[in-house]
């Protein structure tokens, strides 16, 4: 989620750029810039269990596909594996495998991560080992062993896990202190305060069970070992599953390795389970992010506004309350984005101004553009610079050049519309005749007058003129006049001539 990604700058916004780049690094949430991992990359591989089923969800959806925050909850500890610079990831899938496949990869792209199916869950310790061909060759190397559904992990907490892992050849593993330790596995140490195992609760005595101290199933160590360790589990425990637990006291007596715990908070490992873990979850990632953004960014109603992972928000950016800003949504500095305003995979300039209500998707508004309050920007909408667009406009594949304002009541479908056009109130675009689609062209300085229909395919020249009321059907000349419009009649007298007829119906009948 912390991934330092380039920002790829299409199109019309230049100023966005740079602010993004001197924002994104500290502005992405559980961020810290680049970490000891980090610098360290190509030691490191990772294993994300994720073939459980998740029956407390009750859902037909496999639980690592549930969203949070717009994206599949399973994504979050791929993506931080690969902000750590592990290299291979390895995912271990079984339930519903093809989907969760298919829609992993879709998000990350073909070969980011390693599959490996576990047809038949038959515990931790079994997926890891079936996991490990994957990584043969991996020899002196580190392994990092995460859960698929603990998206909430910190980015800090790994780069503390492996550095131990990596400084002192270590068997690291994250412990935490939940509230209630019921079904967890629990720390077990020596007199000493030396971890010697976990106990599965199921398999704990009493005096185990009263242990506070749990496993958070996060693990990271040498590559060899985990080779070794998992292909010596046994299943005879009260679960006959295969616990990859079991290679802690294993870890713990061997000389070589040895036990190392980092301690977490609860909140940060607690895995999801069902679907109320599922909304505290995403707003605490919320608030993580929202908290992130603050160093630079004013937020009216934190609680209320909702940042996804992707976003990337420029200095001196506003938002205003229920704002969603979605996607790859990216904000250029000192833009304003108004109470309820929804953008999703949207660029926004420098400087712009999004008015309340405005929803838009896959768009592109310039700097200094005006927009809403109420405006509807659908996929492929560019507005440049300083461009109005203003309530209840529809765009969709649509281009604005500079300058050009669009203020009221309008759809403006697969239309390119030059610099410094007026779009009068009530225009619209019949850009479809039922089975095709037709652009429209206007040039710059046009004047488009009032409640004009443009039948596509249809160009409007530069510095034209059309009437209020025209129907354009044919193309209009450059600087010419278009006019469509039935010759208006005047009946004089004609108002007060019905009154008194009604008048006189009235007294007769
Ligand atoms: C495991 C730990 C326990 C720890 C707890 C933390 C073991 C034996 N126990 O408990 O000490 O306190 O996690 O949540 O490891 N999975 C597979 N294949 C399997 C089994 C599980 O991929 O065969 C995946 C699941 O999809 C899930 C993760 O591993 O993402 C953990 O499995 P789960 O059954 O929740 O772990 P527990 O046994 O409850
Ligand atoms: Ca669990």
């Amino acid at each position: 989620m912390a991934r330092a990604k380039p920002v790829d700058n299409r199109g019309a916004v230049p100023d966005i750029k740079d602010s993004m780049a001197r924002t994104q690094r500290k502005a992405k949430p559980g961020g810290g810039g680049r970490g000891r991992a980090a610098e360290r990359a190509g030691d490191l591989a990772a294993i994300v269990l994720a073939a459980g089923q998740g029956t407390r969800m009750r859902s037909a959806r496999a639980k690592v596909l549930h969203e949070l925050l717009g994206r599949p909850l399973g994504l979050y500890p791929i993506e931080l594996a690969r902000a750590l610079g592990a290299d291979p990831v390895v995912v271990v899938l079984g339930h519903q495998r093809e989907a969760v496949e298919g829609a992993l990869l879709a998000r990350l792209g073909v070969g980011a991560v390693t599959v490996v199916e576990q047809t038949q869950q038959r515990g931790t310790g079994h997926a890891v080992r079936l996991a490990m061909p994957a990584l043969s060759g991996f020899r002196g190397k580190l392994v990092l062993v995460l859960y698929g559904d603990v998206p909430l992990l910190r980015r800090e907490t790994l780069e503390e896990l492996v550095g131990t892992a990596r400084r002192y050849g270590c068997l690291a593993v994250v412990t935490t202190t939940p509230p209630d330790p019921t079904g967890y596995g629990r720390i077990v140490r020596d007199q000493r305060g030396h971890v010697t195992g976990v106990v599965e609760e199921k398999d704990a005595s009493p005096e185990e069970r009263a242990i506070t101290e749990v496993n958070a199933g996060i693990y990271c160590g040498p590559a060899d070992f985990f080779r070794r360790a998992t292909a010596g589990l046994g299943a005879r425990n009260a679960q006959g599953e295969y616990y990859l637990t079991d290679i802690v006291a294993r870890a713990a007596a061997d000389a070589e390795i040895g036990v190392t715990a980092i301690d977490a908070d609860f909140r940060d490992v607690a895995g999801i389970n069902d679907r109320r873990q599922l909304a505290e979850a995403e707003a605490a990632m919320r608030a993580r992010i929202n908290q992130a953004f603050m160093a630079h960014v004013t937020f009216r109603d934190p609680a209320s506004a909702v940042v996804e992972p992707d976003v990337e928000i420029g200095v001196d950016v506003e938002l205003g309350r229920n704002v969603a800003l979605r996607g790859r949504t990216r904000i250029g500095h000192g833009a304003r984005i108004g109470d309820g305003v929804i953008l999703t995979d949207v660029e926004v300039g420098a400087g712009a101004e999004i008015r309340p209500y405005t929803v838009g998707t896959e768009a592109v508004i310039g700097a200094g553009a005006r927009v809403g309050p109420f405006a509807h920007l659908r996929p492929g909408t560019r507005l440049g610079p300083d461009t109005h667009v203003g309530n209840f406009v529809e765009t969709k594949q649509t281009t604005l050049g500079r300058g050009s304002k669009a203020n009221h009541l309008s759809y403006l479908g697969d239309a390119t519309i030059g610099e410094r056009v007026n779009v009068g109130a009530g225009t619209i675009t019949c850009n479809y005749n039922g089975y095709e689609k037709f652009r429209t062209f206007i040039e710059d300085g046009a004047f488009i007058g009032s409640d004009t229909q443009l039948v596509a395919p249809v160009r409007v020249g530069k510095g034209a003129v059309v009437g209020a009321g025209t129907t354009v059907t044919r193309d209009v000349a450059p600087g010419a006049l278009a006019l469509t419009r039935v010759p208006q009649i005047e009946k004089r007298g004609y108002a007060r001539k019905v009154a008194k007829k009604y008048a006189d119906k009235r007294k007769s009948g």
